[in-house]
């Protein structure tokens, strides 16, 4: 068996019968219950699938939503299709390529300019097995649009989150991570996958890896947050297994038989937005960090990740390589 066969067939033990019937019993998450209008919010990959649904449902609850998205014209149509249900919702594009700390400095300067509170961000773009490619940065696509442009964006927002969040209502970070980040086990020499040849390259393993990194460096941020007494709360999530254009770089020989169990087993986007609304809205989680939720339930991440350790360690070089970058930048 190949190491990307390997991958996938741990994959499907995500996609197992019991996890769907266990999904099919949960009860709905409790997110209606607190008044969230005038809250301002962030949704990144908030104009397509699970983050389209995102950005909807806290438009509803009359938030003020910043999408956060690569693609323009996909970010106008999700703003259209959210007005034409809610003409008067409070919803606006700001161009982020998390792929680009240029990019993310950039959106962060555009947010930060408005002079808004802060009440949620949701880092929830990502992309998954894509062909091996460095970005602009020179680091292994999955490494930053999933995790590091996300770490820098958080850092950038800190302080507003900070003194938006308050006794009664801790300001949120919401991370959308994955169920495949138990299979991570990153290079801790070369944690960006650095110049690393595309015949060493596995796609799975980097998706699994910078899962795996949003946690680690989270849950050191929690830390943090805890030591500064700061009413902000982080949490990392895991949405489900969801039909959306996440699967595209499947091979076809994988895409064929996961596409038919899919459909009987996969959650709608619709459904795969809940138990990230259940962490950006529910009252049972105010002023709750440093969990992992699956299902809207708390549960236990990978084991090398509560390696207090192994957090800080994930956390220096991760803001090393920030720092490295815009000294770089500068000169
Ligand atoms: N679907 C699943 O089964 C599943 C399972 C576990 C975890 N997840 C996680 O859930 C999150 C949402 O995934 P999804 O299934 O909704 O995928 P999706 O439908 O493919 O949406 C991904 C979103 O990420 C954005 N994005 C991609 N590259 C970007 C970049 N460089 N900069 C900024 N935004 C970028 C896209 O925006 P543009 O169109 O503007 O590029 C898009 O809105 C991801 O973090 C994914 O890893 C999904």
């Amino acid at each position: 068996m190949d190491k990307d066969s390997f991958y996938l067939a741990l994959l499907g033990a995500e996609l197992s019968v019991p996890n769907y019937i266990s999904r099919c019993k949960a009860k709905p998450a409790n997110t209606d219950t607190c008044n969230h209008a005038g809250k301002v919010a962030i949704v990144t990959g908030g104009s397509l699938g699970i983050g389209f649904h995102v950005s909807k449902s806290l438009v509803a609850r009359s938030i003020h939503v910043f999408i956060g998205g690569k693609c323009r014209k996909t970010g106008n149509d999700a703003i259209k299709a959210i007005r034409k249900d809610f003409p008067n919702a409070k919803v606006d594009f700001i161009h982020l390529n998390l792929g680009s700390m240029k990019s993310v400095d950039d959106f962060a300067d555009d947010f930060l300019s408005r002079d808004l509170r802060l009440n949620i961000l949701i880092n929830n773009a990502g992309i998954m097995f894509p062909p091996y490619e460095l970005t602009e940065d020179g680091f292994e696509s999955q490494f930053q649009v999933n995790y590091l442009g996300h770490f820098h964006l958080t850092s950038r927002l800190l302080e507003t989150l900070v003194q938006t969040g308050t006794e009664n209502s801790w300001a949120r970070v919401v991370n959308v991570s994955s169920y495949m980040h138990i299979i991570g086990s990153p290079d801790l020499d070369n944690l960006e996958n650095r110049a690393q040849a595309w015949y060493q390259y596995s796609s799975h393993k980097a998706y699994a890896d910078s899962k795996l990194l949003i946690l680690a460096s989270m849950y050191a941020l929690n830390r943090k947050l805890r030591k500064a007494h700061s009413c902000v709360s982080v949490c990392v999530l895991h949405p489900g297994v969801v039909r959306t254009d996440l699967w595209k770089h499947l091979t076809f020989i994988h895409k064929y038989p996961l596409g038919l169990i899919g459909k009987f087993l996969y959650l709608t986007p619709e459904q795969g937005a809940d138990t990230t609304l259940y962490a950006a809205l529910s009252p049972e989680v105010e002023s709750v960090s440093g969990c992992y939720y699956d299902n809207s339930q708390p549960c236990r991440s990978a084991r090398l990740t509560y390696d207090e350790d192994f957090q800080d360690f994930v956390w220096d070089k991760t803001s090393a390589l920030v720092k490295n970058l815009a000294e770089t930048n500068i000169e």
